[in-house]
């Protein structure tokens, strides 16, 4: 590597953790993303620039065919098909560390001395057998994702003593690759391993149910930054190591703010058999379901001076994200204070919510995270929840045999008046009832959210 292409390196590595800087508001999400596409097109850029003879056109051919489809599949795959489209781009990062750590070790590099060549033996190795975990774990979680295979977890009997001994056994292999004299020895080792882990790899996502499906692509992220960063070390690469522990470093605590968000043990999802969706578990709720008019949610909304507007899941699917900015920005001109709360899982992506509303041009600075906003329920007049429902659940709270006890939610029903929009009395993603519809000061107003709202807005417009 020449001095020009480090330096390359250097501003492609500094552009990435700028990316993940920006990455953190959604004021500067854009210019975030920005410097990631910068960053990585420099990336490329310097290994094409590097890479010299024949290998260079078909890194080239390679490049632009992937590209190629990836802007394709990027600009075809709809909002709520995200995590299946992450899934299997993860499942690509961990199949190249996997073919690269093979490649390496049969073109039989051989290192200056016993210590070092153990080392890079040690590389090749870690990288395949996270490479291929992340492989096979991501395409169990694509399938599940889409449907494909169920969301039930599998729970074999004694999995986590399978789990152990496959580790083991992949360990004592890893001892047999790394002391074996001869290449071939080795092969056989790297091989069965990569078999090993491939059927890890599906056992650990086959076990988590699909209610922790997300976390779990979050935590394959984590995996893939890890192997890339193995493989950056076996080819001596300093920005595939600097981009693989970014990408591994940011993905773990992802997936920590998604596991608390959803009062998960980081440690039961990764070891698997936990989020089974149990439509039938927490107590009954009391009370009577009432239902609403527009003309009656427009009056309470045109009457009031604070108002709070929750989105979900449903938001998302009914895409009401553009009416409610339009409803939001005509409150506003009568003088009423709008914000809106978002719960840290609201929708099915992280950040789901935030992306929607940023599209519909809702103010930045009105649109609070959970924390910001529980305090000031008590003294909100209305909150509109927008099809959203397990995460204004006051179950989460109050009953300690619902799936979601002890999940943060956003304690929507201390306002004076609730108003939700959704279909029906469905449950949501836990499939857990909800004692907030049935609460004295909670109204129902039913139909799909963009019909609701967009006539919510002609009489707020009318009046
Ligand atoms: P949910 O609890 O899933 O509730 C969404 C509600 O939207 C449903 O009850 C549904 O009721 C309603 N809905 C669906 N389509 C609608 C439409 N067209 N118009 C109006 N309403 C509609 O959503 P939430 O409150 O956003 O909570 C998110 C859940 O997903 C949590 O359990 C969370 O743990 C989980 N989760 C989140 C993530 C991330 S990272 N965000 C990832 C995976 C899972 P109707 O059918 O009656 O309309």
């Amino acid at each position: 590597m020449n001095g020009i292409g480090n330096m390359a390196w250097l501003g492609a590595a500094t552009l990435f953790i700028l990316s993940l800087r920006g990455l953190s508001h959604p004021a500067s999400a854009r210019r975030g993303n920005l410097y990631g596409v910068l960053g990585m097109g420099l990336a490329v850029l310097a290994t094409l620039l590097v890479t010299a003879g024949a290998g260079l056109q078909i890194a080239l051919i390679a490049a632009v065919a992937g590209g190629g489809i990836g802007a394709t599949l990027a600009k075809r795959v709809e909002m709520t098909q995200m995590p299946q489209l992450v899934a299997v781009l993860h499942s690509f990062v961990g199949l190249a560390a996997t073919l690269i750590s093979i490649a390496n070790y049969m073109s039989g590099t051989v290192a200056a001395n016993p210590v070092e060549q153990a080392i890079h033996d040690t590389e090749i190795y870690v990288g395949a057998f996270i490479g291929t975990v992340t492989f096979s774990g991501s395409i169990v979680a694509f399938l599940k994702l889409q449907g494909t295979l169920s969301g039930k977890p599998l729970v074999l009997p004694a999995r986590h003593l399978l789990n152990a001994v496959v580790l083991a056994a992949c360990i004592a292999l890893g001892y047999r690759f790394v002391s074996s004299p001869a290449a071939g020895d080795g092969l056989y080792a790297l091989l069965v391993m990569c078999v090993l882990a491939a059927a890890l790899g599906v056992h650990l996502v086959m076990a988590i149910g699909g209610a922790d499906m997300p976390v779990v692509v979050s935590m394959l992220n984590s995996y893939s930054g890890w192997a890339a960063a193995a493989t950056g070390f076996m080819l001596d690469n300093d920005l595939l190591v600097t981009t693989g522990a970014l990408v591994g470093s940011s993905g773990a605590i992802l997936s920590y703010i998604m596991c608390r968000a959803m009062n998960r043990s980081f440690v039961s999802v990764i070891l698997g058999g936990f989020g089974t969706v149990a439509a039938t578990s927490g107590a009954a709720p009391e009370g009577e379901v009432v239902a609403t008019t527009v003309d009656e949610v427009g009056a309470l909304l045109r009457d009031a001076s604070e108002v709070v507007i929750v989105p979900g899941y449903g938001m998302a699917v009914a895409q009401a994200q553009g009416t409610i900015s339009e409803i939001t920005r005509r409150l506003r001109s009568l003088g009423i204070r709008v914000r809106f709360g978002i719960h840290p899982v609201a929708g099915r992506l992280p950040g789901h919510m935030n992306v929607l509303l940023a599209e519909a041009k809702v103010p930045y600075d009105i649109v609070l995270e959970m924390d910001e906003i529980n305090e000031d329920f008590t003294n909100t007049d209305v909150v509109l929840v927008i099809g959203a429902n397990d995460i204004v659940n006051p179950g989460a709270q109050e009953d300690a045999s619902s799936p979601i006890a002890g999940m943060p939610v956003l304690e929507v029903w201390k306002a004076r008046t609730v108003v939700v929009s959704k279909r029906s009395m469905a449950t949501g993603y836990a499939g857990v009832d909800n004692p907030l519809f049935y609460k004295d000061n909670t109204r129902m107003l039913f139909g799909d959210a963009k019909g609701s709202v967009d006539a919510l807005l002609r009489h707020i417009e009318a009046a």
